[in-house]
């Protein structure tokens, strides 16, 4: 259900809602997963804001509940005033009631939104509900320079549901010769310490990290968020097919959930209190990558996911095009002989080279940080055709 868009331009007014709504959203990092990062200000139309929100952990408050909160709690009248949203107001029950109700029976008298929620039970209907109720409903136009930075907040929730698997975002630390450790396989440390705190706040953004057996066996992470504040711990992934993971492992204690990945025929002893999968198929005799996303995105609403792996796993997402995003940190350092960032195999020539472009570079304490994507990538997906979305993972 897609209502006809109204594309009027938005005012100075509108932009400058939208911009601090956007702000407001960023709060929502690391505490609203696996709902989206919505921020909404409400205000009148000569220029005062009323109220202010963001999304909560799930289940609690939407971003314009919590705005018409704070500004019942400040004693301001709503009734009349416009609502900016940095995503449509949802509008079926879930764990809240829908949010375009709420607005309409607070008297709300024009909204505007940077973009349409692509979840189909959403996607559309808000707008029509408040448009129905006699609200004056406005959509930026997909074009807007604001609606790639509303998308930029949430690129895993859009991925979820619009490709059906999470957004990728691939860490390496690494020398400045490309090697994430030594040939004996230690890393600790390469970067420093402002680099791998860094590393944490990306950590955050994630529901998920994901890693293989091999970085496991050889490093016994944590792989937890501990340098940054959080409200919710991301879900621990260990792709470990032959159940090789030790009952003591750091990646299977608290704070947080663990999963274990393994093949269909693979046998372990218990692991209590950590959940294992068995049953994604394998692919060239390997866990099939594709079909675990999948399966992520599909059974543990996975939107954006943190890959720190070793050159083994890292090589292999890479190969299978499910890298979206890379997140470098580059030491002044040599190491020679080493371990690569990613097994990827011999290529016959240049061109045939996976080409990525940068979008960021800074540096953090003595080391670079360096972000890429695959060239022509945007958080603009094409949806896929049979609403693969919804559909069962095939895992
Ligand atoms: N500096 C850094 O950024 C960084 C980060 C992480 C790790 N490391 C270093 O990397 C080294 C470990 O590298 P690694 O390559 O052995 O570890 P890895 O890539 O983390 O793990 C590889 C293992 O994952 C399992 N796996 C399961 N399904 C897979 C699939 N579909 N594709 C690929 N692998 C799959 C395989 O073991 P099974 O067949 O048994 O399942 C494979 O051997 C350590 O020295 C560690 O310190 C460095």
């Amino acid at each position: 259900m897609t209502s006809p868009p109204t594309k009027p331009a938005p005012t100075p007014l509108d932009r400058l809602r939208l911009g601090e709504a956007l702000e407001l959203a960023s709060h929502a990092i690391g505490l609203s997963d696996p709902n989206p990062r919505v921020g909404c200000v409400i205000g009148s139309s000569d220029g005062r804001v009323l109220g202010r929100g963001y999304t909560q952990r799930a289940g609690e408050g939407h971003a314009e509940v919590m705005a018409m909160r704070d500004a019942q709690s400040q004693g301001q009248s709503i009734r009349g005033a416009t609502a900016w949203v940095t995503l449509e107001p949802c509008a079926h029950h879930g764990r809240t009631p829908p949010c375009s109700l709420a607005l309409l029976e607070a008297g709300i008298a024009r909204c505007v939104i940077a973009q349409i929620d692509p979840n189909p039970l959403v996607s559309g209907g808000g707008v029509a509900q408040m448009r129905q109720g006699g609200m004056q409903v406005d959509v930026l136009d997909t074009e807007d320079p604001l609606v790639s930075t509303a998308r930029e907040l949430n690129p895993g929730f859009f991925s979820r549901f619009e490709r059906g698997r999470p957004w990728v975002r691939a860490k390496i630390a690494c020398s400045a010769d490309g090697k994430v450790a030594l040939a004996d396989g230690r890393s600790k440390w390469i970067t420093g310490e402002a680099a791998r705190a860094d590393g944490h706040h990306w950590r955050r953004r994630a529901s998920a990290i994901m890693t293989g057996i091999g970085t496991v066996l050889a490093d016994n992470p944590r792989l937890d968020v501990r340098a940054v504040t959080t409200a919710v711990q991301p879900l621990r992934v260990v792709l470990d097919s032959q159940r090789r993971t030790p009952v003591d492992a750091a990646i299977l204690t608290p704070p947080g959930a663990a999963l274990i990945v393994a093949s269909p025929t693979s046998a372990g002893p218990p692991l209590p209190g950590t959940e294992i999968w068995t049953d994604i198929s394998l692919r060239d005799g390997a866990l099939d990558l594709t079909a675990l996303l999948r399966a992520l995105a599909h059974r543990r609403s996975v939107n954006e996911l943190h890959l720190e792996a070793g050159p083994t796993l890292t090589g292999a997402m890479a190969a299978a095009d499910l890298v979206d995003e890379w997140l470098i940190y580059m030491a002044p350092m040599m190491l020679g002989e080493g371990k690569p960032a990613a097994h990827l195999p011999r290529l016959a020539c240049l061109e045939d080279a996976r080409r990525y472009t940068w979008i960021d570079s800074t540096t953090i304490g003595s080391d670079l940080r360096l972000r890429m994507r695959r060239t022509g990538l945007s958080t603009t997906f094409t949806r896929p055709p049979h609403g693969a979305s919804e559909s069962t993972a095939s895992a």
